[in-house]
């Protein structure tokens, strides 16, 4: 295994391109399952987890190529409705297929996900949701064996949490019913929104884009279209926290900072300088030697605070003047980061869903040998070590391969010593 090193201490300069978002780019690979036909993905991040879902549809007939940034994925040959444990295990977001299979073969036998370092992530919503549209779910050693004679059924479903992929699942089964189906307490997240826009490109009939009310008339066929992945607000809002962290003055070029309104704030009332340009974020901070305020977050749904920028804001709180309370609302387990963080001096106190984070004031965090736990978490150390005084080994780093392009290539480019090495 491979672990990442950085010399931190120094601070970030230059430009770093943001990539299309793995989370806009899991679900809109999955839709090329609703259509034959040779669909085309443009700005798609080549990442662990995009090469997990493109080997998944292979096991399930379809044809691939990667041109750059762009995928031409053919969804004629789907031959196959079952999805193996092999591969769902090693990425939950492969349940994202579980809709389109229904959609297009009324049939879909696809592994439980499991839990994950975050949280125990079951997929009830979703299975309520299918079952909303007339579809049988059985639970089955393990497997969930979805099925239905003739077509989905439109029809009525309401999320008790708004779930992002089950908001996903149920926008693409929805899309091929007999009728019309309405989503209730739907998920706002952008990356939905980005699905939609996929969907009515293929024929889809949907209204309500981007609000918690989704209406979807159901169509007889859709066919294969050619689309943009947006960028990926959790990788641009990492490296804003990364130079707020370190210090420096980047522009966070390619990103869409409309998309990161909570995270905007946060900084700005924690001191750090953030402009905010069409299709860039330029951020300035001297770093520890500045003072950073301590600010309180609290996890929620889009529009609210991403969970998936909690780990990396504790990064930064545990180096800013006062105590800065972080809390989350949305899964059980994620302060994983903790006991990493502390190992490099942090004082961090746990208590239930919520952390308080006393601000190291004048000294800064020590570089020290860590272990990443999930994706975010590892994103978290990245920035810390980026912070710290000394040498940071982070080992187990294919978590971060699974949500970062090519890292170590952007952060040398904005002046970082960073490399990776064999363990
Ligand atoms: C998506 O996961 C993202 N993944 C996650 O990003 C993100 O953290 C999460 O949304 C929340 O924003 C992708 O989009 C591929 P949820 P998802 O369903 O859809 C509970 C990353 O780092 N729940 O919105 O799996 C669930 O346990 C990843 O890129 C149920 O109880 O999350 C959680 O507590 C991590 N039953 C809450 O709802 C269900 O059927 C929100 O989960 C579904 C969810």
């Amino acid at each position: 295994m491979e672990k990442l090193v950085i010399e931190g201490g120094k601070p970030l300069h230059g430009t770093v391109k943001i990539s299309g978002a793995k989370n806009a780019a899991l679900p809109l690979i999955a839709a090329s399952l609703l259509a034959p036909g040779v669909h085309v993905l443009h700005n798609v991040p080549d990442l662990r987890d995009t090469r997990t879902i493109l080997r998944l549809l292979e096991s399930l007939g379809l044809s691939w190529e990667r041109e750059g940034t762009s995928l031409r994925i053919d969804g004629t040959g789907l031959n196959s409705s079952e999805a193996s444990y092999e591969l769902v295990k090693t990425m939950r977001a492969s349940v994202l297929v579980l809709g389109p299979l229904l959609a297009r073969l009324g049939r879909a036998k696809v592994s439980l996900p499991g839990g994950c370092a975050i949280g125990a992530r079951p997929i009830n919503f979703h299975l309520m949701g299918f079952e909303q549209l007339g579809v049988q779910c059985d639970l089955d050693s393990g497997y969930v064996d979805a099925s239905i004679d003739g077509r989905l059924k439109g029809g009525r479903v309401y999320f008790d949490i708004p779930s992002v992929t089950g908001t996903e699942n149920l926008l693409m089964a929805a899309a091929l019913a007999d009728g019309t189906t309405i989503i209730k307490n739907a998920a706002r997240e952008p990356e939905i929104g980005n699905l939609v826009d996929m969907l009515v490109s293929m024929g889809a009939k949907i209204e309500g884009k981007n609000s918690d009310r989704l209406e979807i008339e159901g169509v007889e066929q859709l066919v294969a279209a050619e689309n943009t992945i947006i960028p990926d607000r959790i990788e641009a809002g990492t490296y804003a926290i990364a130079v707020a962290a370190a210090g420096g003055d980047v522009i966070i070029q390619d990103c869409e900072p409309e998309h990161l309104p909570s995270l905007v704030e946060k900084l700005q009332l924690a001191g750090i300088g953030v402009e905010i340009g069409v299709d860039y974020l330029h951020i300035t901070s001297k770093g520890t030697d500045q003072e950073i305020k301590a600010v309180d977050i609290t996890t929620m749904p889009y529009p609210g605070y991403p969970t998936d920028l909690q780990a990396q804001f504790m990064a930064l709180m545990t180096c800013c003047h006062g105590v800065s309370r972080v809390h989350e609302t949305i899964f059980e387990n994620r302060f994983m980061h903790v006991a990493e963080l502390q190992r490099m001096g942090a004082d961090i106190q746990i208590d239930g869903r919520s952390a308080m984070v006393k601000g190291l004031v004048g000294n800064m965090l020590t570089g020290a040998p860590v272990m990443a736990t999930d994706l975010r978490a590892s994103s978290s150390l990245v920035i810390a070590g980026l912070a710290a005084s000394g040498r940071t080994d982070i080992s187990r780093i294919y978590h971060l391969e699974r949500g970062y392009e090519d890292i170590v290539g952007k952060l040398s480019g904005l002046g970082a010593v960073v490399w990776k090495e064999n363990e």
